[in-house]
């Protein structure tokens, strides 16, 4: 297959990002559930770059947007992502098979900075925030403790990766089916009760990250969250996604999710 490999660069705040846009072949498409889809992608360039927390645009058909959808691991040459249909645009991405040739922009955002991985560090994953966690606990080993809630046990995935990448997983659900009755935030409390925990990582809605950031505060615990937005550019150029932010010196400004998050420290989001 032929591949078109184009790179671009983007410069704010002193920081540079580059990034790949490129056409690469599916070779692998899972599909757990009817309404969602996991991909592996042949895509060196990104797969080589990516770093836990990025994600990637996704050309969905001929929609002129491109959807974000965060890198679920990054091996080699591969890239795996996983996604639920939500609207038109995942919906054609999910009817896609094996030898399809995707174009896709990334890796983008900031992605998590792990800092230590021989501390013990825990995640929390919320629906489909759940994805991008796998790429950033695999190095904590069974350091790494991850907590995955979700609305019911039908909606249950990934727990057979986790476990995999070593890590001890228990699960929550709104509605009693599987695991803990009650929110993944409980876990998290009795987690930080019940022994050290040294770093949080966590993505989901927005509900589950004030409550975790409102957590890691109580507990003076080091919390970075990965915040979903809705995007349209995904490279920082249309102030689609902007998200209220706290400076160092207290005063308050807008940053965009795509480029200077998503991930972004606990501390300096404005709920
Ligand atoms: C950084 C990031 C990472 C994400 N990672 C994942 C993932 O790993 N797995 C997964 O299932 N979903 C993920 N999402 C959500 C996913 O992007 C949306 O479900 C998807 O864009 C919906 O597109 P659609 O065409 O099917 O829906 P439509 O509602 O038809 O989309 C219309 C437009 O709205 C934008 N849009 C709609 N919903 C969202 C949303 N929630 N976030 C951002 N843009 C949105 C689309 O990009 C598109 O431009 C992520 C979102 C962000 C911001
Ligand atoms: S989506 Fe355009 S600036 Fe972030």
């Amino acid at each position: 297959m032929g591949r078109l490999i184009l790179r671009g660069e983007r410069c704010d705040n002193g920081l540079a990002m580059s990034f790949t846009v490129t056409t690469c072949p599916l070779v692998e498409a899972r599909a757990p559930r009817a309404d969602l889809a996991d991909f592996t992608v042949r895509c060196p360039e990104i797969a080589r770059a990516a770093r836990p927390g990025q994600f990637i645009m996704v050309r969905c058909g001929d929609f002129t947007l491109r959807r974000p959808i965060s890198i679920c691991d990054a091996d080699g040459d591969l890239v795996r992502f996983v996604f639920e249909v939500r609207g038109t645009g995942t919906a054609w991405l999910a009817e896609r098979t094996v030898g399809d040739a995707l174009d896709i922009l990334g890796p983008q955002g900031n992605g998590f900075t792990l800092g230590d991985t021989s501390r013990p560090a825990v995640f929390v994953g919320g629906g489909i925030g759940i994805f991008p966690l796998l790429h950033a606990c695999k190095p904590f080993g069974a350091r790494a403790a991850v907590l995955l809630g979700f609305r019911t046990a039908g909606l249950i995935s990934m727990v057979e990766d986790f476990q995999a990448a070593g890590a001890d997983v228990r699960l929550a659900t709104d509605d009693g089916t599987a695991g803990h009755h009650g929110l993944v935030t409980d876990l998290l409390r009795a987690r930080c009760d019940a022994g050290a925990v040294d770093a949080i990582f966590a993505c989901g809605p927005k509900p589950m990250l004030r409550a975790t950031a409102a957590i890691a505060e109580e507990r003076e615990i080091p919390c970075q969250l990965s915040l979903e937005q809705r995007m349209a550019c995904g490279v920082g150029a249309c102030l689609g996604c902007a998200q209220k932010i706290r400076r160092p010196d207290g005063t308050e400004t807008y940053a965009h999710v795509c480029s200077d998050g998503p991930v972004f420290e606990a501390s300096v989001v404005v709920w």
